[in-house]
């Protein structure tokens, strides 16, 4: 018998509880309220970790964790053996960020899952609230570190080549962090699951602007990284000739503005580069720069133009080698493709959309997240509500608890929707 899905006087969403949630999590941070900073497997991380734990399985779900610590909160349906029916984000926060990025997916998932519990519905297939490792890039310079191992993009040796800053390496990181077992094993097969949704707030300004409750996304687009090493020669500030030098961070600058303008020149409002960490050495005010680090990070909705820029910025690193006699290295970290959403997802979520009653646009996703992996093993859909001013990645990042619920309400009815198919 197909059980009957709950309809939205029945389906109600706490918005109380999450709320207050979202602000519980946002608490577990290194950075003085509102700022967060969340770094994977730092203590903070795991203490937020427990935390979800707890409020999992209070909610009565099975949780298990693989060996990268990827959680998986599991609502059983009664035909456990099918293919569950999938939704998460992470709660990894980078440097001086906000409360909502990642968290709203987390803890909306897991209000979805309750207020469909309250509802009275039971799933035919389990549905399972997935928190992914590391979805921010800052400790192994990689995003995406969980989804990416699940879907098998990253296989396990390389992942097992990625050290964070202090040359720690990942095994040693998971470890010490509780998390054990071969690396390969966080691999899921292709059928693990029937489907994968993600709430998530839009990090961008067109939602609100156009006054809509959800983003309905079509496509996610593609990110890359570089990472360049530029290395000059040293030396003292006041001893060394200006026509004599090798500045490294000069030339690291003239790279910056290449960058900049390898993206604006595309002409295109899809293009964007930026330079997020210029690291020098050895950093002190009467010392010439012997040695810079950029992680550059480009992303286009169209993968050959990212790829035009990438190697334009590429060629202006050889070409400052060559004009200020420094050697620069240069490691891609990542280039991947951009990922659609599956088109059936995009149709029940339109479908919830008009069911709830909410208005929505159709959009593509700048920003990355767990679903761009998550898509290479499931049909994948995502959910974005409006974020105030469009800010995200800074502490007075916001979505208000209306736009909160709305986005939720609408994540639960698909879910259901697509729980019983
Ligand atoms: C995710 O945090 C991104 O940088 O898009
Ligand atoms: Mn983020
Ligand atoms: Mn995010």
């Amino acid at each position: 018998m197909t059980p009957s899905l709950p309809q939205p006087p029945l389906l109600t969403i706490d918005i109380e509880t999450l709320t207050t949630e979202l602000q519980a999590l946002a608490a577990i941070s290194d950075a003085t309220t509102p700022a967060v900073t969340r770094i994977v497997f730092s203590d903070t991380d795991l203490r937020a970790r427990a935390w979800l734990k707890d409020r999992c399985q209070a909610a009565g779900l099975t949780v298990r964790e693989d060996a990268v610590g990827n959680t998986f909160a599991r609502w059983i349906g009664h035909e456990p053996d099918l293919p569950p029916v999938a939704t998460g984000s992470h709660v990894d926060a980078i440097p001086n960020a906000g409360a909502y990025d990642g968290t709203v997916g987390v803890l909306g998932g897991l209000e979805a899952i309750r207020a469909l519990t309250r509802a009275g519905f039971r799933p035919r297939r389990s549905v399972e609230l997935i928190t992914f490792t590391a979805e921010e890039p800052t400790r192994f310079g990689i995003g995406c570190l969980g989804s990416r191992l699940i879907a098998g993009t990253l296989d396990a040796s390389a992942g097992q080549r990625l050290r964070d800053a202090d040359g720690a390496t990942l095994d040693e990181c998971r470890e010490r962090a509780g998390f054990q077992g071969p690396l390969s094993s966080v691999r899921l097969a292709r059928d693990t699951y029937a489907a994968f949704l993600e709430l998530h707030i839009e990090q961008g300004p067109l939602l609100e602007r156009a006054g809509h409750d959800i983003g309905v996304v079509q496509a996610i687009a593609a990110p890359a990284t570089l990472r360049v090493v530029v290395e000059g020669i040293g030396g003292h500030a006041g001893a060394v000739l200006m026509p004599d030098r090798h500045d490294a961070f000069l030339a690291a600058a003239e790279i910056a503005l290449a960058t900049e303008a390898a993206a604006k020149d595309t002409g295109a409002i899809d293009t964007v580069a930026t330079v997020g960490v210029c690291e020098l050495f050895p950093g002190a005010v009467n010392s010439i720069p012997s040695r810079v680090r950029l992680d550059i990070d480009v992303r286009d909705i169209d993968e050959k133009r990212r790829d035009f820029v990438l190697a334009r910025i590429i060629d202006a690193c050889h070409a400052n080698s060559t004009r200020r006699g420094v050697s620069v290295n240069i490691e891609p970290l990542n280039a991947d493709p951009p990922a659609p959403c599956a088109s059936a997802i995009i149709d029940t979520l339109v479908a919830a959309c008009e069911r709830r009653g909410q208005t929505y646009a159709r959009m593509i996703s700048r920003a990355y997240h767990d679903s761009l992996f998550m898509s290479r093993i499931a049909p994948m859909g995502m959910i974005f509500i409006p974020c105030r001013g469009g800010i995200s990645h800074r502490p007075d990042e916001y979505a208000s608890p209306d736009a909160i619920a709305k986005g939720v309400g609408v994540l639960a009815h698909a879910l259901a929707e697509l729980s019983v198919d």
